[in-house]
């Protein structure tokens, strides 16, 4: 196996093999690592029909020592309880995600990037609803899953500006509907959007609140976060975005640099043109910053400051949240698990 680490993109690789548990009878086997990547499924699986399917996403990186450490995987186990919880699924116990994906880490360890090349190993657990189900109701049965793969950038690579667009013609996620939660059917709600977006020349969307399309609320996969003027971080307050393990965890890092943060509705037409640095967060987007947002509707566009660079509050930001990730900085916060 050859992989020329520095030129990888963000997509589904093949690797040693998955690691995969069962929920049956009211309770979860002690899983097992498959190296087929392939299941099995009941037509009537109920993640087929109703798509009850939830997933996460994090990472784990290989730091300047050799060992491999895992970032804030406790957060992702909580965030999946959540969304289990919201499609009344059989929930995975904090403990069984960390052990999972410990395990599947371990088992595909030459798979895990070297330092320095800028690539990460993406870690991808899935919950599925496999018990056959015809009415409507929740499964008896489920699978979970933890895979994972090298993956490099998500864009176009490091700390390069994308263009985005403001799509009016869909909304993301109700009041009350399923914004907060990591769920499989938000994805595939985005992708007519998203497909829109990207042949008009657009690899990433923004989405305005869908009961009045006047706050911001986030991009199609990564949460939305602007420096002012005047320095201050800020990203919108709404309970139906995404709760972003990358945006707290950069909310953290402001604050340990003196950067005041807002978290506060943002009036879209009212602000967006006196922001001084956009960027879309998240995992797979790590920081990516925005040189120009076009409202497809209007055709009106808002180029940022920063032209096609990143500007100087969000470069340090990005300088200061991935050195401790990769274990360059002092992990201060106790985010990092080393794996071995
Ligand atoms: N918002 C959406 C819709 C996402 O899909 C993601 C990715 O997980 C994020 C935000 C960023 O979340 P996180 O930083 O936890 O990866
Ligand atoms: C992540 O950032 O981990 C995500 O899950 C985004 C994804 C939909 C690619």
């Amino acid at each position: 196996m050859e992989i020329d680490w520095s030129k990888l993109t963000f997509s589904y690789r093949p690797v040693n093999c998955h690691v995969e548990y069962h929920y049956k009878d009211g309770q979860w086997d002690k899983g097992e690592e498959k190296t087929s990547p392939f299941i099995t499924l009941s037509i009537a699986a109920e993640c087929l029909h109703y798509g009850q399917e939830i997933f996460e996403g994090l990472k784990a990186y290989r730091g300047k020592d050799g060992k491999v450490r895992v970032f804030r995987m406790d957060m992702n186990a909580k965030r999946f309880q959540n969304s289990a919880h919201r499609c009344c699924m059989a929930p995975v116990p904090i403990e069984m995600f960390e052990e999972a994906v410990e395990r599947a880490i371990k088992a595909n360890m030459d798979f895990v990037p070297p330092y320095g090349t800028g690539a990460t190993m993406y870690i991808r657990p899935v919950l599925l609803g496999t018990g056959p189900q015809i009415g409507v109701a929740p499964a008896s049965e489920y699978t979970f899953i933890v895979m994972v793969m090298p993956v490099g950038a998500y864009y176009k690579g490091g700390l390069q500006a994308v263009r985005a667009c403001l799509v009016d013609e869909y909304d993301r996620a109700a009041p009350h509907g399923t914004g907060m939660v990591k769920v499989a059917g938000n994805y595939a709600a985005s992708l007519l959007p998203h497909e829109m977006a990207k042949k008009a020349g657009f690899p990433i969307d923004l989405y305005l609140d869908a009961a009045q399309h006047k706050y911001v609320e986030e991009f199609g996969s990564s949460n939305f976060i602007a420096i002012t003027r005047d320095g201050k971080y800020v990203t919108p307050d709404s309970p139906s975005v995404l709760p972003s393990i990358t945006n707290d965890g950069l909310q953290q890092v402001a604050r340990d640099l003196g950067i005041p943060v807002e978290k506060r509705p943002i009036d879209f037409m009212k602000e967006i043109g006196d922001f001084a640095e956009v960027a879309a967060c998240g995992t797979a987007v790590v920081i990516t910053p925005v040189s120009e947002i076009v409202r497809l509707k209007t055709g009106e566009s808002w180029k940022m400051p920063t032209g096609d660079s990143c500007g100087p509050v969000l470069q340090k930001l990005y300088d200061t949240y991935t050195g401790i990730q990769w274990g360059a900085l002092p992990d201060s916060h106790g985010w990092l698990k080393e794996i071995c």
